[in-house]
């Protein structure tokens, strides 16, 4: 970015939290308050409809029914509205949501599930079995990414997490209690461009840590140097995407973690969405920038296995570049009148059923069927963009391989919200986003079936036509 780029964009920002407190102001007036509450209530009456389509025809239930309903018709309703929903992730019109989703995978991991259902690995002398399922989940992870080249002195370990948001967590919290028992480092923050994931703001939220989000570059990616020059002696890790969330491009990770390893501090590669599709992108001959353990000075992972791992939701690994940073993770009470208490993450008791059903999955996958999925879904993405691309008034954002972003470009420009509301109406479920205003598709094993890239290509160009006749 340019000097007189970055000015522009530092006026863009400063103009909107000028207009945000000028907003703030103009809230309490009298009559913007009444026009405000006016809308927030029609929007609420749209959101309430989209959120709980099934009031009339399924009355609330808001106390435990007498007695017991049979356990058939419990599951008859549950199946009923099972059906309702189904057609549209199954048929390929959700961006992201469910990543494989074909009929018989569905079934083996309900299968997994079911074997394991009751079990708990908080209790791992009743439950070896998922304590077992849980370390080579992490192994069969670490080794995709880059356990075996990470360099001298690294032991790369990790634990299964609920998902994403946890894994990230996790790690944000290891970074902090790290800083704090080693440096004692009470005023702790974390480094990370604006696009890294929400989840970074949770972790700063809820475990006092500042975080510092530093504007990206025209390309969507973070930019090093603004990172750099916002690390300060309180900084307890930088963070980089692989890819990030809102327009699917990888940040510059080697560069990135050079200055953490420089300052010796960690470095966190979120590869939620592209830990289980970028190593076998880049076997597959993709372009794909480093991110893994084969980086020096990448500290810690997160990569998803309910995402692209396609295992049922409620997993996640989080992985550390040795065992001596992972200890920051635990939580262990020993004075506890309930016992000697040790748990690695957020929760207490969890689901093992959920984990043995992840093991299922990478087993039942193995290398050649996330090579293979992988491949489908790289070459549909490149079908999705370069259509995108085709069509006057759109443009694609950075460089992407399978999270798709795309916004209004001029001299056809069209609002490209109202675009997305128009493929709602035809069934689709895209993303919306903003700074600056797009939509994305994450493209999934769904979108790999046959005429799935050409139909939303079609939709996307006859709601891009009927936009721009109604701004006409
Ligand atoms: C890059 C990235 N990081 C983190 C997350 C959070 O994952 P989860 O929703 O599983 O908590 C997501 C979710 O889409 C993501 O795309």
């Amino acid at each position: 970015m340019s000097i007189k780029e970055r000015a522009k964009q530092q006026l863009r920002d400063t103009g909107e939290s000028v207009a945000g407190a000028l907003f703030e102001r103009a809230k309490k007036l009298p009559f913007f308050r009444d026009r405000i509450a006016a809308e927030y209530d029609k929007m609420m009456v749209e959101l309430r409809k989209a959120a709980k389509p099934y009031g009339e025809e399924f009355p609330g239930c808001v106390a435990l029914p007498e007695h017991g309903r049979g356990r058939d018709e419990v599951l008859a309703q549950m199946r009923d509205l099972h059906e309702r929903e189904v057609s549209r992730w199954e048929e390929g019109y959700v961006s992201g949501a469910v990543y494989h989703g074909d009929s018989d995978h569905v079934r083996f991991l309900e299968q997994a599930y079911a074997v394991h259902s009751q079990t708990n690995p908080l209790h791992s002398d009743l439950w070896p079995s998922i304590t077992k399922y849980e370390a080579e989940i992490v192994a069969m992870t670490a080794d995709m990414l880059g356990a075996k080249e990470a360099g001298p002195g690294a032991e790369v370990c990790g634990t299964v997490s609920s998902g994403g948001t946890e894994s990230i967590l996790m790690a944000m919290k290891t970074y902090r209690d790290r800083a704090r028992a080693e440096q004692g480092n009470d005023k702790p923050n974390i480094v990370a461009p604006m696009t890294a994931h929400a989840a970074f703001d949770k972790a700063a939220q809820y475990f006092g840590i500042e975080l510092r989000k530093i504007a990206v570059g025209d390309d969507f990616r973070a930019d090093v140097g603004a990172m750099k020059k916002a690390v300060d002696r309180h900084t307890i890790c930088l963070v980089g995407s692989a890819p990030t969330f809102p327009h699917g491009v990888i940040d510059p990770i080697p560069e990135l973690a050079a200055v953490a390893f420089a300052r010796k501090i960690g470095f966190h590669t979120d590869a939620c969405l592209g830990g289980f599709v970028l190593p076998w992108a880049r076997e597959l001959g993709y372009p794909v920038t480093e991110f893994d353990f084969r980086v020096q000075g990448v500290t810690s992972i997160s990569a998803d296995t309910h995402k692209y791992g396609y295992a049922a939701k409620g997993t996640s690994v989080v992985l550390y570049r040795d065992k001596d940073l992972r200890s920051h993770q635990w939580f262990t009470l020993t004075n506890w009148p309930g016992g000697i208490y040790f748990s690695p993450t957020l929760a207490g008791s969890r689901p093992g059923g959920i984990s043995a059903a992840c093991w299922a999955a990478m087993q039942a996958m193995g290398r050649s069927g996330y090579l293979e999925a992988t491949r489908r879904i790289l070459e549909t993405g490149r079908v999705i963009r370069e259509g995108i691309e085709g069509i006057a008034g759109l443009k694609v954002l950075g460089d992407p391989l399978w999270v798709i972003g795309f916004a209004a470009v001029e001299p056809e420009a069209v609002d490209v919200y109202r675009v997305s509301d128009a493929m709602s109406e035809r069934g689709w479920n895209l993303n919306g986003l903003h700074r600056p205003s797009c939509v994305h598709i994450a493209v999934t094993l769904r979108h790999t079936q046959e005429g799935v890239a050409e139909r939303f290509l079609g939709d996307l160009r006859a709601a891009v036509a009927r936009q721009r006749a109604r701004e006409a």
